[in-house]
């Protein structure tokens, strides 16, 4: 796990535990063992880190967290490193992350290639760097640089890296050779650096900022124990000595593992990597060749979508039936591209590149070359099975064709065609250049090929594609309509659209499902109801009175004045007064406890239905897309997972219950919550006991 070669008084000692170089008790026993024998060589003056692999150390082994600990652990290879009467340089060719960061830290020089990255994103996992990260970086680049850096996780470019300070330089040509040299250099000035001793950076201004940047932080997420863990660490390191300090963080550390956020954020880490590989596809599948695409529809979603084919080096041609539509459609992406540029996350000249690589046209028949064509068209069936019928006759053999829907029937539309298994559905999110997610809907004939083209597709275009099986809504929208229908139900029965709001945003949601209507446009369930079926009292009086939301000052609130945030209509309290007495429904009221129970639950029980459809293959996908497409609270881990934490007895019961409350048979617990419930089992084990 760790080569070893000596050469002119250096060791190179070579990382090599694929995929991520994670630090696990392995490669940390064999890294100790190295290390020891290079510093025990009477001929080595001098060593050299470096890693094998794209990755230079992805972190501490998550999947160790919470099981028995095993020695030696990297607090003690780094109290070695501290020891070492032999400096050690790091040579950092690619990502540096989490524990990676605190190993290189606690050597004494780090030069890093140009595509290396760097930082500690523990605060992701729930939790925050217990290997000396929240006491090293702060001395190395300051605490109101390095405080900030943690917050958000976000790792930085080598560049930026090398102008914090956190690396001594970057190094275009032949890494471990100038890793070589430096250490040799530092040996022979006879004095370690180590970043344990300096102080420089900790100045009282410094602590002045970080107070300030720490006092903030923990106002906006009062909730988030590993925040507040964080900002404590961190001053631990101003206040005490560094070991002191370092075992106040060990000891922080050590508790968030066991913190549920944290549970539920590394169930959150590992599920979304699980859901890119799918059961009974192999590996070695073979891909069809994407260089150009074509997108049908220069609306909201053609724009977003050609944007995303763009960004990632694709050209695209955006498709339209007339010049006008085409023309506003070209110019709000043009405009997109503007406001980024003006924004500083991209430079004029990748501006420029991407705008070059979307051209427009009017008529289907210039999807003639695309090796994909993704049409985002109108939400109506009609309009997408004639551009199906007609694209079968346009677009080259072997094209790959995906329809661009939230709800459809993927067979439908791939049966307007003489070859359905091109056809698949690739649901993206709205804004579409913007949202990870994307639902790969794999409809009955579609050939294993185009199934492992859109994922590796998805991956290109940088999103998180997750594959699902053809129903109505597919995964998130099918269970989002379970919530819709409860929430319209607690109308009903007592609750006001703020209580179901502010009860959803205490629950961790950005928004709650009211204000979220109002935002998206009431006018838009109301047409899909309209079309599919489905009902809906009061969102649809609203939107039958021309109360689209915030597009039309009023919705479920009032928004005077252009604002964003609403306020409460008392005419919208009476007309749900109204309405529930026309039903024949008595109110009464609900705590936060209750609504949410009231509204997540069918979506749980959604979810069971799903799974054993075999809609979703697993419990994970259906968490992956509802924290990546729907703005779950990731440190809940998603719905099925929060149900395992909550008790598949309890939700199996309080769904029984809603059902007898209602006279909806539809609450019922679904046969596979119920046997899971009866057999004291969680989602998580369920493909073990199906
Ligand atoms: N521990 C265990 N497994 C890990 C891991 C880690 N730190 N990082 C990645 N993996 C696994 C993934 O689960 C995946 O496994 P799979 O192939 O079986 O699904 C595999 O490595 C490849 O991972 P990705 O698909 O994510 O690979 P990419 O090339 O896209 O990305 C990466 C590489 C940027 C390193 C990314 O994996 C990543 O962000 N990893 C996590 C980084 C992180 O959070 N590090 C901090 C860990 S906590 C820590 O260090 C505590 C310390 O302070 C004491």
């Amino acid at each position: 796990m760790v080569r070893q070669e000596v050469d002119g008084g250096v060791a190179v000692l070579t990382l090599a535990n694929p995929p991520v170089n994670a630090l696990g008790a392995a490669l940390r026993a064999a890294l100790d063992a190295a290390l020891g024998q290079a510093i025990a060589d009477d001929s080595v003056r001098a060593i050299v880190l470096a890693a094998a692999g794209k990755v230079f150390v992805g972190g501490a082994d998550i999947t160790e967290f919470g099981k028995p600990p095993q020695a030696p652990s990297l607090p003690d290879i780094l109290d070695r490193l501290d020891a070492s009467p032999k400096p050690v340089v790091a040579a950092i060719g690619g990502a540096a992350l989490g524990g990676g960061l605190e190993l290189a830290m606690a050597c004494h020089g780090r030069l890093a290639a140009p595509t290396a990255t760097l930082g500690l994103p523990e605060i992701k996992l729930g939790i925050i760097p217990g290997a000396g990260g929240t006491q090293r970086l702060p001395r190395l680049i300051g605490p109101d640089a390095a405080f900030p850096m943690m917050l958000t996780g976000a790792p930085v470019s080598a560049e930026k890296a090398a102008a914090l300070g956190i690396v001594d330089a970057v190094v275009l040509g032949d890494l471990v050779a100038a890793a070589r040299t430096r250490a040799l250099e530092i040996a022979d000035s006879g004095r370690l650096p180590r970043v344990r001793d300096r102080s420089d950076k900790l100045t009282p201004e410094a602590r002045e900022k970080f107070d300030a940047q720490a006092a903030e932080a923990v106002k906006r997420d009062p909730d988030a124990t590993n925040v507040h863990a964080l900002a404590r660490a961190v001053r631990a390191g101003l206040e005490q000595g560094f070991d002191a300090a370092v075992a106040a963080e060990r000891a922080e550390f050590r508790a968030l593992v066991e913190d549920p956020r944290s549970k539920a954020l590394r169930y959150a880490f590992f599920a979304e990597r699980e859901a890119a590989r799918v059961p009974g596809l192999a590996k070695d599948t073979p891909r069809r060749p994407i260089h150009t695409a074509a997108v049908i529809g220069a609306g909201t979603m053609g724009g977003g979508i050609a944007m995303c084919c763009a960004n990632a080096g694709i050209p695209v041609t955006v498709i339209e039936t007339e010049a006008g539509a085409l023309e506003r459609g070209l110019d709000r992406v043009k405009g997109l591209y503007a406001g980024s540029a003006k924004r500083g996350s991209i430079t004029e000249a990748q501006r420029e590149e991407r705008v070059g690589r979307i051209t427009g046209a009017v008529g289907l028949e210039h999807a003639g070359e695309a090796d994909i064509v993704i049409e985002a068209a109108f939400e109506d069936m009609g309009v997408k099975r004639a551009i199906f019928s007609k694209l079968d006759g346009i677009a080259k053999p072997g094209a790959i064709l995906a329809t661009n829907t939230s709800y459809l029937d993927v067979n439908a539309i791939a049966a307007m065609t003489g070859r359905p298994q091109d056809v698949l559905g690739l649901h993206f999110f709205s804004p579409a250049n913007v949202m990870r997610l994307v639902e790969v809907v794999r409809a009955e004939r579609t050939a294993p090929e185009v199934l492992a083209t859109a994922l590796d597709l998805g991956k290109r275009l940088n999103k998180l594609p997750v594959t699902v099986g053809v129903c109505f809504g597919f995964v998130g929208n099918r269970m989002l309509e379970r919530r819709s229908r409860a929430g319209e139900r607690l109308l009903l029965e007592g609750a006001l659209p703020h209580e179901v709001d502010a009860a959803v945003t205490a629950f961790g949601f950005r928004m709650g499902p009211f204000a979220m209507g109002d935002l998206a446009g009431l006018d838009i369930g109301w047409r899909s109801r309209k079309d599919f079926g489905g009902r809906a009292p009061i969102a649809d009086s609203l939107a039958g009175q021309g109360r689209y939301g915030q597009k039309t000052g009023r919705g479920f609130y009032l928004y005077p004045d252009g604002a964003r945030t609403g306020t409460r209509d008392p005419e919208v309290d009476a007309l749900i007064e109204k309405t529930a007495a026309e039903h024949g429904i008595a109110r009464r009221s609900f705590d936060s406890e209750e609504i949410v129970e009231r509204l997540m639950y069918p979506m749980v029980n959604e979810g069971a239905r799903i799974l054993e459809e075999g809609i979703a293959a697993r419990p994970g996908d259906i968490d992956t897309i509802w924290i990546n497409g729907y703005n779950w609270p990731a440190w809940r881990g998603g719905p099925m997972h929060w149900a395992d934490t909550v008790g598949l007895k309890t939700v199996a019961g309080a769904l029984s219950r809603f059902a007898a409350e209602t006279g909806d048979d539809s609450q019922e617990p679904a046969p596979l919550l119920r046997r899971l419930a009866d057999a004291g089992s969680r989602f998580a084990d369920w493909k073990a006991t199906a």
